[in-house]
């Protein structure tokens, strides 16, 4: 039997990020001491209070049945959290739905809304499922590109009219992946004015709202006054909270757009295990110590990181958000070949910015998921490559 991919699935390409691994293992079999600052996933444990929640409720025999969405009081929890940390009111009924992720909302927002030959603007250098999830839905990303020159914020006004006015939806992700950069609120004002006058839903990824340095906060689009008539914003528990693998996310804002995916769900998900939804709604509510020590150390973790790879040699700024550094390769190196190069040698893994796309090459990300002196022994070693 001939057994072929959908047309929309063999669109996808199975990237960069495979070869990476691939190369990690052979090179770990081989003895060398690598060291991985390539995934975004948190290497720190979350706060004991959300542990001991889970642990809690994971001892009642009770608790292991189908949870069919929300427990009655998570919704309340999320809309309380945004009044206090975004000046945002939600309705909890309408305007909030639970999500397995950020990263399954997001996969499967394109096929709530999209149909074969829509157009969706994608940030250009991007988190991957954004285009994916419009590939999925038989869509056409049409990508943003975001230049450094512009503070790596798409420039509204460069999109084509015609482009504009075919255009469903519009992702947006600040605090950025992998570009490491905040928008103000005078962009976020323009998006909004953009989507009116265009009809495109904003699609904002917030994942990383937390994680924001210098004292500085993030906007969360959802206060831009008329937002929630053209936007919906999501956001994920596992970076701010350290529960990356517990899969619980939540997306926000126009209620039309929640009701949409609210009724694919429910044929396609039962639900997040109860205890998950217990350590997340605690999260909420007692996690503003933890928020605290997360930005401190993430931002001394840049702060080393930098500094290191500056004194190495390697001109590096500093990001005002994320877990990542976002920084051109030395001396024009191609994005690919600087990475695979720079592991073979020395055993550092980063990620190639040509992993996000076309706009990406010539940069690399560094994640900021080892402690300090693991960031200062890769700048070393990055340093002595340099030098050869
Ligand atoms: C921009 C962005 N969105 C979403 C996700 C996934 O978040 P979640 O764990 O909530 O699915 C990530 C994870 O790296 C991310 O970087």
């Amino acid at each position: 039997m001939n057994i072929m991919a959908s047309q929309n699935i063999q669109r996808l390409e199975m990237g960069v990020f495979n070869e990476l691994l691939e190369a990690k293992r052979r090179l770990e079999r081989g003895g060398m001491e690598m060291i991985d600052l390539s995934i975004g996933s948190p290497d720190t444990p979350p706060p004991d209070f959300v542990k001991e929640e889970i642990i809690r409720h994971a001892s009642s025999d009770t608790n292991y049945g189908y949870t069919m969405g929300a427990i009655p009081t998570f919704n309340g929890k999320v809309a309380a959290f945004y009044e206090d940390r975004y000046g945002v009111p939600l309705n909890p009924r309408a305007e909030v739905l639970q999500l397995i992720g950020s990263q399954d909302g997001l996969a499967h927002l394109a096929t709530a809304l999209v149909d074969p030959g829509d157009i969706v603007l994608v940030p250009d250098p991007g988190y991957p499922i954004f285009e994916v999830g419009v590939h999925i839905a038989g869509g056409e990303p049409w990508r943003m590109p975001l230049r450094e020159e512009f503070g790596f914020l798409p420039r509204l006004d460069h999109i084509p009219k015609e482009i504009a006015e075919r255009a469903k939806m519009m992702v947006l992700n600040y605090p950025a992946n992998p570009v490491a950069a905040l928008a103000d609120q005078a962009f976020l004002e323009e998006a909004v004015r953009f989507a009116r006058q265009n009809d495109i839903l904003i699609v904002q990824d917030f994942t990383y709202s937390e994680l924001v340095f210098d004292g500085q906060r993030a906007v969360s689009l959802l206060s831009v006054p008329g937002a929630k008539e053209v936007a919906v914003e999501f956001n994920s528990f596992s970076k701010t909270f350290n529960i990356a693998g517990c899969r619980v996310g939540y997306m926000a804002g126009n209620a039309e757009v929640l009701r949409i995916m609210a009724t694919m769900m429910s044929h396609t998900q039962y639900g997040i295990f109860y205890p998950i939804q217990k350590a997340a709604e605690a999260a909420l509510t007692k996690g503003g110590d933890f928020i605290r020590k997360q930005v401190a150390l993430y931002q001394s973790r840049r702060d080393a990181l930098t500094d290191a790879l500056t004194n190495a040699g390697w001109n590096t700024a500093k990001p005002a958000a994320t877990m990542y550094v976002w920084t051109r390769t030395p001396k024009g190196w191609l994005s690919s070949d600087f990475v695979f190069q720079l592991m073979e040698e020395t055993g550092v893994v980063l990620t190639p910015g040509s992993a996000f796309g076309a706009e990406g090459e010539g940069f690399v990300r560094i994640t900021l998921v080892q402690p300090e002196e693991k960031l200062r022994e890769a700048a070393a070693r990055i340093g002595g490559f340099l030098k050869t």
